[in-house]
């Protein structure tokens, strides 16, 4: 079973952002399969690496659109994009130096983490991104 499930409850209403939500969905659920299928060092590194890259590109995807659309909140977004990229490097730093167990505690932080982020945050800046012709 899913670890989380895509609905329009995590819809910002903006096509690409969503896309790159699902995406982000999908590599978090691919990971918690693999980790309950018991899958070996190898794939979880692989799946882990895959998640932590995508999840910079998509943070750096929403940044730009901030920055050119001057949105007001930029500055705290961006704390909360940083402390979450923090969390991952430090997760696959722990996870490469040996400490192999992704544990349903670290899962659940991140399902968590992505559903509050978009609900509360991501969600704010629909109005400001439609405004300037997004859709
Ligand atoms: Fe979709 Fe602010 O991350």
């Amino acid at each position: 079973m899913a670890l989380l499930t895509w609905n329009e409850s995590l819809s910002v209403n903006v096509r690409d952002i969503d896309e790159q939500h699902q995406k982000l969905v999908g590599m978090l659920n691919l990971l918690h399969e693999a980790m309950g299928k018991g899958q070996g060092k190898d794939v979880l590194k692989t799946l882990l690496g895959d998640l932590a890259r995508y999840t910079v590109t998509h943070f750096a995807n929403e940044e730009a659109y901030m920055k050119r659309f001057d949105y007001a909140e930029l500055a705290a977004h961006k704390a909360e994009h940083e402390a979450l990229k923090s969390k991952v490097v430090e997760l696959k730093a722990r996870f490469e130096g040996g400490q192999t167990m992704l544990t349903v505690e670290t899962m659940n932080f991140l399902k968590n983490w992505l559903t509050d982020h978009i609900q509360g945050s991501d969600k704010k800046y629909t109005p400001c991104f439609i405004a300037h012709g997004l859709k």
